[in-house]
């Protein structure tokens, strides 16, 4: 079973995430373990303070490297880790393919980033990677956190009941899904298209592999120009 342990100064904002859905069904169903840990548990001080003035001035604090270390070290010392992540926007920017490679790992670490940064020696000593979910500036890295963890488990095999579901999402195979319709077969005029309704697959088939090209063409044909 995969094990992702996240280290964050706002452990409150992962349950209403991890206990719907698809996160609540994996976690159930012993495909994935998902661990929250608060930083300032890890602090020294009565003031339980894990972050501090920038050397060197400047605005913002930064999150001081000590209990970061002790909380780290502490989950080291249980077990071996395959990878320590950093939730920064200067990160590699996460996609399909990395989830698809997160999701092979056993046990892996997310570190929330918050304020300015991390301080740099948290980087030097643990970090493996840093990952980035966009290029634009969250006030944290826990909804980062949140989206890598949701997308890592939804490839898990078995995690999504039907077994073709998640290798047929959007990007797997660097192209856009094509649409679905379900019930009623005509909503105020607005006809499902007929082929869908014909009950011949192959035409069906047929018809899918060509939304998903000029879907694909039309909205990102960016996906269609590599590899
Ligand atoms: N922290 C702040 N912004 C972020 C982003 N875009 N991705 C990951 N972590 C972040």
């Amino acid at each position: 079973m995969m094990r992702i342990d996240i280290l964050t100064l706002f452990p409150e904002m992962f349950p209403g995430v991890f206990g719907s859905s698809i996160l609540k069904r994996a976690v159930q169903n012993q495909y994935i373990e998902l661990h929250t840990h608060d930083i300032r548990d890890y602090t020294f001080d009565k003031h339980r303070r894990a972050d501090d003035y920038p050397f060197g001035g400047g605005a913002g604090m930064v999150m001081m490297v000590e209990p970061i270390a002790r909380c780290i070290e502490q989950l080291q010392s249980e077990r071996e880790y395959d990878g320590i992540f950093l939730m920064a926007p200067d990160g590699t920017t996460f996609n399909q393919q990395k989830a698809n490679e997160m999701s092979l790992l056993r046990n892996i670490i997310l570190l929330c980033g918050h304020y300015k940064g991390v301080d740099e020696r948290v980087r030097e000593l643990y970090i493996t990677e840093d990952l980035s979910i966009g290029d634009y500036v969250l006030s944290g890295g826990e909804l980062a956190a949140m989206v890598i963890t949701d997308a890592i488990a939804r490839v898990i095999p078995g995690v999504i009941s039907d077994g073709a579901s998640a290798l047929s999402d959007s990007f797997q195979d660097n192209l856009l899904s094509a649409p679905v319709y379900t019930r009623p077969a005509d909503f105020r005029g607005h006809r499902v298209p007929d082929v869908l309704l014909s009950g011949n697959q192959k035409l069906i088939d047929e018809w899918r592999m060509n939304q998903q090209l000029s879907r694909t063409q039309q909205r990102r044909p960016d996906l269609l120009s590599h590899e």
